[in-house]
């Protein structure tokens, strides 16, 4: 899928959301290189999901949490993580069982410890824009690629 601008970003991830599945948790790693729009598409989600605020990067934090009214988000970026296990300060096993939506950037730092998505998106840098691919891990995953035609 082609994403010629920061719009198009924007608007592909309210696609996404319009197909929500109700499943939870709901998991969604967003892979691809620095600057690539990881954050754009979270932040695109969250809008459509109803958030109104800003959407902070949680480079340092590693996760920013967003209780909206159809859902709780949790937003992940693992970039800065050292080792894997660091996650279970976190308490990740927790996050990963809960009834919430995750998304993680840079999920490959977490490797060993995070679970397998219901979907992984990759931004590659396409022109002045991006292309968007989808890997699907899940039958929750499956149908939610389908439902939206890619
Ligand atoms: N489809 C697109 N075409 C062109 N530019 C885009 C597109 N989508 C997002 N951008 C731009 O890419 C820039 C970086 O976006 P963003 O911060 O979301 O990247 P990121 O992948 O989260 O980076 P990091 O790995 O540092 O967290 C922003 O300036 C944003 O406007
Ligand atoms: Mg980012």
């Amino acid at each position: 899928m082609l994403l010629a601008n920061e719009a198009a970003t924007l608007a592909a991830a309210e696609q996404f959301v319009a197909k929500l599945p109700a499943q939870r948790p709901l998991i969604i790693w967003l892979q691809g290189d620095l600057g690539v729009g990881k954050t754009t598409f979270t932040r695109g989600f969250l809008q459509a999901l109803g958030h109104t605020g800003r959407v902070k990067s949680p480079t340092y934090t590693l996760v920013e949490s967003y209780e909206l009214a159809s859902a709780t988000v949790h937003h992940f970026d693992l970039y800065r993580l050292a080792d894997p296990e660091e996650l279970e300060f976190i308490g990740i096993r927790d996050y990963l069982s809960g009834d919430a939506i995750l998304l993680f950037e840079w999920p490959d730092k977490g490797k060993g410890i995070l679970t397998e998505p219901d979907l992984a998106l990759t931004l590659t840098d396409h022109g002045e824009g991006r292309n968007l691919s989808v890997d699907c891990f899940t039958e929750v995953g499956r149908q939610w690629q389908q439902a939206l035609a890619l």
